[in-house]
Formats: C-alpha cells, structure tokens, sequence
C-alpha cells in the first residue's frame, strides 16, 4: 500500500533543504509524495531560482500566503495548510528548519493527528528572541519523527525530554551541498560582472534582529564599508526594505567597498562563497555552508545553533562597527581544518528515506 507525504515548504533554506528528499523518495515506489509551497517568500530570486536550480518539480500546491505580522502569516498558512490536509489525507507532513512555515504546518498536522517528521530537528540557539528558536521547540514538541543533523541536536532533544523516534542522520544541508558542488563548473559563472577584485568578502544579513533596529543595520552597514577587502552583499529582500526605510540605502549603495547584489541562486551562491576570502553572515544555513566549504566564517549574531563550527572556522561577533572590523581581520589571518564531518557524509537524505520506508513496513 502506497505512504502519502506531504513536504511542506515556504521559505528560501526550505527549497534548499527539501531539494536532496525529493530526489531520494524517488526511489520508494512506495511512496506518494507532494509538495506544498506556501508562499512565504515568493520573489523569483527568493524561490522560483531555488526549484529550478535544484531541479525541483512545480510543487503540487502554492498557497500564496505572503508576508505579514509572524500571527498573521503563521494563520494563514495555517487555514490554507489545512484545506490541504483536508483533501489530501496524508499519511505523514515533512517540515524543514525552522521558518513560520514549519511551525505552523506542523501544528496543522498535529492537530489532525497526522504523523509529523521534523527535519533538522533539536538545533538550539537558547535564544528566544528569535521568531526561529520558538518555530524550533514548538515544531519538536509536536513532531513524531526527529530526523537531527548532529548529535549536539539528540543531546538538546533529549534535555527537553524528547527521545522517542529520534534519529542522527546527518544534515540535508551537508547532501545537498555535496552534490551540486560537482556542477558549479558547468554553470559559466564568473566574478567579472560583479567588479570585485582580489579577495573579496561575501557577506549577507537578514535576521530581524540585525535589519530592524537602525543602529544594527547601521553599523553592519558602516563595518562593510571599512573592511580591507570588498565586500559582495546579496541583499534579502527584508534588508532592502529596510535599508530604504531607515534612510540608509543610499550609504550602502554608494560606498565604494561595498557592491550590493539581488539574492543569487543556490548554485551561483555556492560559487561566490567558495570563491570568497571570508564569509560575513548571520544566515544559519550559510555558517555551516562556509565550514563545508573550508571558508573562514564572521557570524553577526550573539549565539549559533551550530555550535560545532564556532572555534573552527566561525566566530560570533557582537553588532559594532570595530568588533565586525576585528573579527574579520583575526578570522582571515589565522588557519584552520574544517576536518571533522560534524554535519555527516552527505548521506542525510538517503538515511531518511530509509527510515522512514522501515517505519511503515514494521509491524
Ligand atoms: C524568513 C524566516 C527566517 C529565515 C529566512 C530565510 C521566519 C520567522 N523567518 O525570514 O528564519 O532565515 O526566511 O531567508 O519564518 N520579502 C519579499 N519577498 C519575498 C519574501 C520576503 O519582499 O519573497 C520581504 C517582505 O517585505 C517581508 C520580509 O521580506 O515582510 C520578511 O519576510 P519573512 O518571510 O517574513 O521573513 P524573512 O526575514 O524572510
Ligand atoms: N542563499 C542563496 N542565495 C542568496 C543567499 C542565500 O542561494 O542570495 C542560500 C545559501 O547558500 C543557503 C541558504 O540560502 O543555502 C540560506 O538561507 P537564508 O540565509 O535565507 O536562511 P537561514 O539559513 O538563515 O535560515
């Protein structure tokens, strides 16, 4: 008998992170898979680059949600999500990471008493004031299958007394990397058009807590500005938004150090961070992209989820414009291994695909 499944995604890392478990499920004539996308971002560059590079088919629903207050947006997908669970009767909801869109899927699910799997689950930051870390323990504690991708997530989970159906597989992120890493030749990129020369620094921002406060934004702003190597900023839509609205994009665009872009596709992305000389972020997804990619790291955020990279390879560094300067300067002059395999073999996906077929055969 044939599983139903549905994944649901809405959000830029989402695309990323679904991209390797459609390709595995594949593979499992048994199971009927969906997707939903729930319009949570819905730009071009923010998700139709992401499907088409990732070679992911027109998902199966969009719910064109949009973007509005996290209550509102959460309710709408929400409604929307529902009518879906409704028609479709799934067996099992795939959420991934942590976005408004995992939170509010998963908790539609629950609540039909659908089986719930969480992919990259267990990852903390132990700071709530991101909108992340609540969408991450509200979507554990609801989710029946705990797919974590390092074993530091297992140990979070099971301080919260989570420990049924927990599972180390690696993470997604680290598969999906791994793959399409092979096809960054083929893709004819080149730094000419964007004019930076020699060693330049990527750098994104987009965490509330960096873009909405002014002095944040402003500083970060500032600190790029200064940096002793230029620096390349694919600018999330909030950040443009924001930058307009504190009266301060024409600074960034008109400083000579800083080249401000559109967001790029995952695999143009990859390309620019492994041909950077350092990595600025506050992004979770591109901290971890700049470990596998042996890249030194300066994450613009007072804590990290990904605790294994911080001391090999990545440094957190508070919101102030020589603290940034300092960071970036101490990062690119020391070295580092970036051996250790903290985020598995690239093998993630096919681990729960695994899983998951057992669960259904067992008895
Ligand atoms: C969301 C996630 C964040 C994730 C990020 C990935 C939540 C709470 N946050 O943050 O965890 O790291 O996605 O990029 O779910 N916008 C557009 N076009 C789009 C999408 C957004 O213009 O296609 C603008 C809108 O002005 C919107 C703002 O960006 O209000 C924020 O979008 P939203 O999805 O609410 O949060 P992100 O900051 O993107
Ligand atoms: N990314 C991308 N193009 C960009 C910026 C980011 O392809 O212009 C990719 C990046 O390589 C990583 C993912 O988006 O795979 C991270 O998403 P984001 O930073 O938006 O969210 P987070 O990981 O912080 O939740």
């Amino acid at each position: 008998m044939s599983q139903k499944i549905i994944s649901a995604v809405g959000a830029r890392p989402n695309f990323i992170k679904i991209a390797p478990l459609m390709l595995e499920f594949l593979k499992y004539p048994e199971f009927e898979h969906k997707l939903v996308h729930t319009g949570q971002h819905y730009d071009v560059n923010m998700s139709d680059y992401f499907l088409d590079d990732l070679d992911i088919p027109e998902p199966d629903y969009n719910l064109g949600v949009g973007s509005d207050t996290h209550a509102v947006q959460t309710a709408y997908i929400m409604m929307a999500f529902e009518k879906i669970c409704v028609q479709e009767k799934p067996d099992l909801v795939i959420v991934v990471g942590d976005v408004n869109s995992t939170l509010a899927c998963s908790l539609v699910a629950a609540k039909f008493g659908i089986k719930v799997a969480h992919v990259e689950a267990g990852l903390r930051s132990f700071d709530r004031t991101m909108p992340e870390e609540i969408n991450r323990i509200m979507t554990d504690h609801i989710s029946d299958i705990l797919f974590c991708p390092t074993e530091t997530a297992v140990s979070n989970l099971q301080a919260e007394g989570i420990i049924d159906n927990v599972f180390n597989v690696g993470d997604v992120m680290c598969d999906v990397l791994l793959q399409n890493l092979k096809r960054l030749d083929q893709q004819g990129f080149s730094l000419d058009k964007y004019q930076v020369e020699g060693d330049y620094f990527l750098a994104t921002v987009h965490r509330a807590g960096n873009t909405d406060k002014r002095e944040n934004l402003e500083a970060i702003i500032h600190a790029f500005s200064q940096l002793e190597h230029p620096v390349l900023l694919p600018l999330h839509p909030r950040t443009r938004k924001m930058l307009k609205k504190f009266d301060l994009f024409q600074i960034a665009s008109q400083s000579p150090n800083l080249k401000i872009i559109d967001p790029v596709g995952y695999l143009e992305m990859l390309y620019l961070e492994n041909n950077a000389g350092l990595i600025i972020t506050d992004s979770g997804g591109i901290q971890k992209e700049a470990y596998l990619l042996k890249k030194p790291c300066v994450t613009l955020r007072k804590s990290t989820e990904w605790v294994e990279t911080l001391g090999n390879g990545n440094m957190l560094a508070e919101i102030e414009i020589e603290k940034i300067k300092t960071a970036a300067q101490k990062m690119t002059k020391q070295e580092f291994s970036f051996e250790e395999a903290f985020y598995g073999k690239g093998d993630a996906a096919e681990k729960i695909g695994k899983i998951l077929a057992a669960e259904w055969t067992s008895p």
